[in-house]
């Protein structure tokens, strides 16, 4: 079977028929060996990228009989470290480390070192903890308009975006469900709205209405109308969204769910420690937060752009009633009263600790001088891409910046980069790829460096548009082909490789 073919044939189909035919087709014995054979043979040409390390580090598929002598290991670490590093460090690579400065990271790694036991979970033993979480959402919630607002606004710290999400949607159906006795909840979000939000409705027995997006990118105020119904819980918009960088029409959308008394969660993940700031330096920033009525719910991560190291995020309520659905308390347990209030049970309680010091050592000066010079550096790169004829933006973004091209193949052009040791992230619906930037970018000769390898990457990839080979012909199947199925049971494969030893 040709599977490059099928998107052609499939595309003609009904998406539901589509849907219904792959479960049929893969209970035949024949097509589900074959599509073993097929997923055996991506992984297998996926597995040595995915698993560089092999033969020259040793590998552990059991215990050592002894202990390892321990600057043996600080040494294995450091080489691994080391040959990761460079390109973060240097400014090549999308979104993931936020900050990066050697000396700010020194000073996280202190405070980590000091606070390596602590767990919040035991508030006796760590009180700490629980005072600078406590800090933490109150410092965000003053950020996201909390002193503007007539109630408090409250929250927790989770482990980062997804937990957030995770726990405001667990949040609405659990009041739904007890306020309003809803048993078939429903969510509307935008398509663009992180997949957190899919995640909570399979997690959580939510079903997940998504409503399309304008030729801007922002979600589509009338179709969100149209799809309230009794059991709709909440909505939902992105401040901005992961794909476009677009800020969805927040107050709309707001005013909408507070029109039919339910919940309103603006997904700030991205946006939530940078709008604010790009608002007091004059750029045109819509209202996105607790100033606005209708938004009951906010999450914000601190470890994106509030700088701090990967784990931690706040998620944020209007109202000390609608935290309290969060929360999961035991009183018959023989293990003793229990309540934890996020997902997990035991937190590191060190990671609690970096974040606060991030944001005190950050203050509003650090964060405002952060923002200008990555909405600077944006422009400039904006500027750049603008320039490049067979380029153009996806909507109007100020830091996230996707393109695209309607006369080459975009993921070529990644995989160019990908060679000039670029990591851009690659989207679908519409195949384009984005650049989020951060403090790495803001480096001197970062912007003219990425501007001058995509001017390359694009006059190579159109002189030789026919190129085999790279990731550009899995993204660009994995984007059209209707059988969605074998995408995400490629997705498992993928999973599996990574826990290959
Ligand atoms: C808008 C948005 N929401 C949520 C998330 C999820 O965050 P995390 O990866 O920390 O779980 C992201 C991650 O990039 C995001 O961009």
């Amino acid at each position: 079977m040709d599977i490059q073919k099928l998107p052609k044939i499939l595309n003609k189909l009904p998406p539901n028929w589509v849907e219904r035919m792959e479960k049929v087709f893969y209970k035949i014995p024949a097509i589900k060996a074959q599509m073993e054979t097929e997923y055996d043979n991506i992984m297998k040409e996926a597995e040595p990228s995915l698993k560089p390390y092999r033969g020259d580090f040793p590998s552990y598929s059991h215990l050592p009989p002894a202990g390892l002598d321990r600057a043996d290991i600080l040494r294995q670490l450091v080489a691994l470290k080391d040959r990761e590093e460079a390109r973060w460090k240097e400014g090549y690579v999308s979104g993931a480390v936020y900050n990066g400065d050697p000396d700010f990271i020194d000073f996280l790694d202190q405070v980590y070192a000091i606070h390596s036991q602590a767990n919040p979970l035991h508030t006796d033993v760590w009180p700490s903890a629980t005072k600078f979480e406590a800090e933490i959402v109150a410092m965000t919630a003053e950020m996201l308009g909390a002193s503007e607002t007539d109630g408090p606004i409250c929250g927790t710290v989770s482990s980062g975006g997804t937990e957030s999400i995770l726990l405001a949607m667990k949040t609405y159906r659990d009041r739904a469900r007890e306020l309003r006795g809803i048993r078939h909840p429903e969510m509307i979000v935008p398509v663009t709205a992180h997949t957190a939000f899919d995640k909570s409705a399979q997690y959580f027995g939510i079903k997940i209405i998504h409503i399309p997006v304008g030729s801007d990118y922002r979600a589509d105020v009338a179709a969100t109308s149209h799809a309230i119904n009794h059991n709709t819980i909440v909505l939902a918009g992105s401040a901005p969204s992961f794909p476009h960088g677009a800020i969805d029409p927040i107050e709309e959308l707001s005013t909408l769910a507070r029109q039919h008394d339910i919940g309103f969660h603006t997904d700030a993940c991205l946006g939530g420690f940078v709008l604010p700031w790009a608002r007091k330096l004059g750029y045109p920033v819509p209202p996105f937060d607790f100033r606005l009525p209708g938004v009951t719910s906010m999450s914000a991560d601190t470890h994106k752009y509030g700088y701090a190291a990967k784990g931690t995020s706040v998620v944020l309520y209007r109202g000390l009633e609608l935290r309290r659905f969060q929360y999961f308390t035991a009183s018959d347990w023989p293990g003793g009263l229990y309540f934890s209030p996020t997902l997990a049970g035991s937190r590191p309680g060190s990671l609690s600790a970096v974040c606060w010091a991030s944001m005190v050592a950050m203050g509003e000066s650090g964060y405002l001088d952060a923002t200008r010079r990555i909405l600077e550096t944006a422009a400039t790169i904006k500027q750049g891409i603008q320039t490049i004829p067979q380029l153009h933006l996806l909507g109007d973004p100020l830091w996230v910046l996707a393109f695209t091209s309607d006369t080459i193949n975009i993921f070529q052009v990644m995989d160019y980069m990908q060679l000039k040791k670029w990591s851009l992230n690659p989207l679908q619906k519409p195949s384009a790829i984005h650049l989020a930037l951060t403090l790495r970018h803001t480096q001197p000769g970062v912007a003219e460096k990425f501007i001058q390898d995509l001017q390359e990457a694009v006059a190579y990839v159109q002189a030789n548009p026919l190129e085999k080979g790279g990731s550009a012909p899995v993204y660009g199947m994995a984007a059209t082909l209707p059988l969605r199925g074998v995408i995400r049971e490629m997705l498992r494969r993928f999973a599996d490789v990574l826990y290959k030893v």
